[in-house]
């Protein structure tokens, strides 16, 4: 096992399937132009692959399916039912939902439990203003199913002031009200926001003024979570939970467990630093030649780490995912 000096180690893998996006949401792209797969994009195949031998290699237990948008992939439904055999103790998977009701089935067919449905407005007309491209209705519409269906739901919300900061009651409502939970990320800085600080200072909203809202509402308790959470959780007593990832004001990188893999074949020990491994090249050889090679990658990966903050980085949430 590949453990570091504060005893973090990869236990949960997150997949970009594809950095394509059906959306273009303001802060994930500056220019409005939804993104495209990129042209080296690994096949499902060998995807699946890197997941079995990242188990093998790094210890993962756990994989979080991401992208850009994972349910706009072709190679989603092949990468699914291989890896739903792997034995994994959980796959979720994070999706703004368009898609949701048409591939529902093929989700419940491979085992998946748990979602994560980006939502940061209830307001039709505020949706189309952040996310520039589908239709609040549709994924409504989606989330009814999934939860019928019996999936567990969490819904994350980036509020964003001067767009959405009227909706975190109207988001939290909703979500108490369906059973499902509530996240509200700090805007991190990401992409162009790791470069335009006046943007980022301008619409970043911190967990101390969500709390304010939060409290003239509801009562709150803080309640517990897993160690290697990145999320705060509190309870509403009789009504149910609702969580912040504050990366900004409460960081939590003493506690980071994640590896995550890009749809081109690179290794990211870190959401923050911009050091990459690819690891592409050694999906196609076998077991013997590629675990330790890859574990070698890995010890450098966990090197990437921050010690205790989040500091941001160029690299971009829109390819490698929450
Ligand atoms: N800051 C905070 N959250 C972000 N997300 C994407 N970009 C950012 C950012 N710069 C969110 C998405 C998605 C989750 C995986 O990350 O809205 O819900």
């Amino acid at each position: 096992m590949i453990v570091d000096r504060q005893g973090r180690r990869f236990r949960n893998l997150r997949i970009s399937l594809t950095a394509a996006c059906n959306y273009a949401c303001t802060y994930c792209v500056p220019n409005g132009k939804r993104l495209v797969a990129a042209q080296d994009e690994l096949s499902a195949e060998t995807m699946a692959r890197a997941v079995a031998y990242l188990i093998e290699a790094a210890g993962i237990e756990r994989l979080r399916i991401t992208g850009g948008e994972p349910l706009v992939s072709p190679r989603l439904d092949p990468f699914l039912h291989s890896v739903s055999r792997l034995g994994l103790a959980d796959i979720s998977l994070t999706s703004n939902g368009q898609l949701l009701s048409r591939k529902l089935p093929l989700l419940l067919e491979c085992g998946i439990r748990r979602l994560n449905i980006s939502l940061d407005t209830l307001d039709a007309e505020g949706f189309r203003r952040i996310a520039r491209g589908g239709d609040l209705a549709t994924v409504l519409q989606g989330l009814a199913e999934a939860k019928a269906a019996g999936l567990k739901i969490k819904l994350n919300m980036v509020p964003l002031r001067g767009h959405n900061l009227d909706q975190v009651l109207p988001l939290l409502d909703y979500a108490l009200e369906q059973g499902f939970e509530l996240r509200f990320i700090e805007l991190m800085r990401m992409g162009h926001l790791a470069r335009d600080g006046n943007t980022f200072s301008q619409q970043f909203v911190g967990i101390d003024e969500l709390l304010e809202t939060i409290g003239s509402r509801y009562t709150y308790i803080q309640a517990d979570a897993p160690v290697d959470s990145t999320a705060l959780r509190y309870r509403i007593p009789g009504l149910g939970h609702f969580g912040v990832i504050a990366n900004e004001s409460v960081p939590f990188c003493r506690t980071c467990s994640r590896l995550r893999l890009s749809s081109t074949g690179w290794l990211y020990g870190c959401l923050s630093s911009s050091n990459c491994h690819f690891i592409g090249d050694l999906l196609d050889k076998p077991r013997h030649v590629a675990l330790p090679a890859l574990q070698r990658l890995l010890v450098k990966a966990l090197a990437d780490k921050q010690e205790v903050a989040f500091s941001g980085g160029v690299m971009v949430m829109k390819i490698i995912g929450g």
